[in-house]
C-alpha cells in the first residue's frame, strides 16, 4: 500500500542522494504511474549510485583504466611440439568426452541493442547465411541439433536477451518453432538495466514515472545466469561448463572439444578464444596480464602507442585479439553470486532521449550524458586459472556488427562461402575462383552436413560439381 510515510521517506532518500529530480512530476501522476516509479526507485541502490557517480560518471573514461599491462601467453592454433601434441590429442578427447555426457552448456548474449547494424530488431534475426539467408538464431540452433546428434547428447542453448529486444526475441522463438530445437533446451532470460545520468551525475526520466534505464553490458550476463535460474537449470541438467559467445558471430563453433578440453585439463575456470590482430588499432578487446593475471583491454582503452609496439619478430606486442569467445565454468559464476561480487563498469557517452523540467521529451542532437555497461571479460582476472587459445579467424569469427564495411554484413556473408570453400577444397572438392583468389560461387553448408572440415571427406557423394556463378547449399 502506498502511504504518506513511504512517500515521505523516499523524498529524503532522494534528497539525501541528489536525486530529488526523480519526484518533479509526482502531482501530475495517477496512481498507478505512482506506484511504477516509487517500485522503480526502490529497486535503485543508492549508496552505489553514489559510488558510480563519484568513480564512473563524472570522471573521464581514460582515467578508469591501469596501464601497467604486459602481453600474455596463449595456446598456439596447432601444437607447437610433440609434448604439446600429445596435450592437445588428449583435450579433443576429453572435450569430446564432456559434450557426450552434456557436460556443456551453449550461451549467447543477445541483449544488445544492435543500432550499428540498422536493423530493426533482435540481431539474432538477422538473415545472414549467404545462400538460404538463414538468421543467426538459426545457424546457432542448427549448429546446436547437429552437436546433439553427433555426439548423442542433450546440449541445452541459454540465450541472454534485455527488457529492449526480450518479448521480441521470446515471439521469434515461438515462431520459428524454436528452430526444430525442443523447447525444454532452450532457456530464454534477461539481463538487468542500469540508469542513465545527465553527465552531472543526476538519473534521467525517460519519461514524467519512468527512469531512463540501458542494458548493464553483458558482464550483466554474469549476474543474471544466477538470478534467472538459468545456473540452477545447468546443475539440474549437470551441465559444469558454459560456452559463451556474442550474437554477432556467424563462424561461432560453439562447441569446440579442443577448447573445452584444453580449459578442463588445465582446471582453468574462465578461458577464451583469440585470434592475432588484423591491425593495431582492430576493433576487438586486448588480452595482456596485468598483476600476473589474465585481463581484456578494450581496443579503445589501448594507448596508441602500445597498440603499435611491435617485437622484434615484427610481431605486435599486444597480438591477440579477443573474439568474445569463453568457456565459464558454472560454479565460478555460483561463487561469484554468492561471493557478492561487482565487475568494474565502463562508461559510454552517448545521446539519451529525456524529459526536461518541464515535462517535455528532448531528443538531443548531441551526445548528453552517460550509459555505464559491465563487461564480461572483466571476470577473467577473478579466476583462479584462465587459459587463451588461438584460433583462426578465418574458421570461426565472421561478426556482423554493421552495415556495411569493416565487420559488416558482407565481409561476414563472404567469410562464411570462404571457410565453405576452404573446407571443400582440404577434401579435394574443386572449387571456382576469382583473379583475385575469392570464391566465383556462393556456398553454403548447413551445420548438420558438416560441423568441422574433417566432416566433409564422408559427405563427397553428396557434393555436386560447383561451376562458377552457382549457388551451392550442402545440406
Ligand atoms: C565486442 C567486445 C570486444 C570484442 C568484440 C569481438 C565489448 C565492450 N567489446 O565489441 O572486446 O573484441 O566484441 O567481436 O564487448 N550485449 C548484451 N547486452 C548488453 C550489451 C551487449 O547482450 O548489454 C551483447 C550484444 O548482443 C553482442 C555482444 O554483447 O552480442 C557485444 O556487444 P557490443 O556492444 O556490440 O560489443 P562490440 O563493440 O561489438
Amino acid at each position: 500500500m502506498m502511504t504518506d510515510k513511504i512517500v515521505e521517506n523516499t523524498k529524503k532518500l532522494l534528497e539525501k542522494h541528489n536525486q530529488n529530480h526523480l519526484l518533479t512530476f509526482w502531482d501530475q501522476l495517477d496512481t498507478t504511474q505512482r506506484r511504477n516509479l516509487l517500485a522503480q526507485i526502490g529497486r535503485l541502490d543508492f549508496p552505489e549510485i553514489d559510488d558510480w557517480v563519484a568513480n564512473f560518471v563524472r570522471v573521464p573514461a581514460s582515467a578508469q583504466i591501469k596501464a601497467d599491462f604486459v602481453p600474455v601467453r596463449s595456446y598456439a592454433p596447432v601444437p607447437a611440439d610433440a609434448e604439446q601434441e600429445l596435450k592437445y590429442d588428449r583435450a579433443v578427447e576429453l572435450g569430446a568426452e564432456l559434450i557426450s555426457s552434456g557436460k556443456v552448456a551453449a550461451f549467447v548474449v543477445a541483449g544488445g541493442q544492435g543500432t550499428r547494424l540498422g536493423f530493426d530488431g533482435p540481431k539474432g534475426n538477422f538473415p545472414i547465411s549467404p545462400v538460404k539467408g538463414k538468421t543467426l538464431f538459426q545457424i546457432f540452433a542448427e549448429t546446436i541439433a547437429a552437436v546433439s546428434e553427433k555426439y548423442h547428447a542433450r546440449c541445452p542453448w541459454y540465450v541472454m536477451t534485455s527488457p529492449l529486444n526480450h518479448t521480441e526475441t521470446i515471439e521469434i522463438f515461438r515462431s520459428n518453432d524454436y528452430y526444430g530445437l525442443d523447447e525444454e533446451d532452450v532457456f530464454l532470460f534477461q539481463q538487468g538495466t542500469l540508469p542513465n545520468f545527465s553527465f552531472d551525475g543526476k538519473i534521467l526520466l525517460a519519461d514524467k514515472a519512468e527512469i531512463a534505464c540501458s542494458p548493464d553490458g553483458h558482464g550483466g550476463s554474469l549476474n543474471a545466469l544466477y538470478q534467472s535460474g538459468a545456473l540452477d537449470d545447468m546443475k539440474r541438467r549437470g551441465a559444469d561448463f558454459i560456452s559463451y559467445w556474442q550474437v554477432d558471430n556467424s563462424l561461432i563453433n560453439i562447441f569446440d572439444p579442443l577448447f573445452i578440453g584444453l580449459h578442463a585439463l588445465d582446471k582453468a575456470e574462465m578461458s577464451s578464444k583469440a585470434v592475432i590482430k588484423s591491425d593495431p588499432y582492430e576493433k576487438v578487446g586486448n588480452f595482456c596480464l596485468l598483476d600476473g593475471r589474465v585481463t581484456v583491454i578494450e581496443y579503445s582503452d589501448l594507448p596508441d602507442d602500445l597498440a603499435r609496439k611491435r617485437c622484434a619478430d615484427g610481431s605486435l606486442n599486444f597480438e591477440l585479439g579477443s573474439i568474445a569467445i569463453h568457456i565459464i565454468n558454472r560454479a565460478f559464476v555460483e561463487r561469484l553470486n554468492t561471493g557478492g561480487f561487482s565487475l568494474p563498469l565502463h562508461k559510454a557517452v552517448k545521446k539519451i532521449p529525456y524529459i526536461d523540467e518541464e515535462g517535455s521529451l528532448v531528443e538531443p542532437a548531441e551526445p548528453n550524458g552517460v550509459k555505464l555497461e559491465s563487461f564480461v571479460f572483466d571476470a577473467l582476472p577473478l579466476a583462479s586459472k584462465s587459459i587463451i587459445l588461438q584460433t583462426l579467424r578465418s574458421q570461426e569469427f565472421a561478426p556482423a556488427k554493421n552495415a556495411t564495411g569493416v565487420d559488416g554484413v558482407e565481409a561476414a556473408k563472404q567469410m562464411i562461402v570462404a571457410r565453405a570453400a576452404e573446407w571443400l577444397e582440404s577434401a579435394g572438392v574443386s572449387v571456382p575462383r576469382k583473379p583475385d583468389g575469392s570464391a566465383d560461387c556462393l556456398i553454403e553448408i548447413a551445420p548438420g552436413f558438416a560441423l568441422r572440415k574433417d566432416d566433409i571427406k564422408a559427405k563427397l557423394n553428396r557434393i555436386p560439381q560447383i561451376n562458377s556463378g552457382d549457388e551451392i547449399y550442402l545440406v
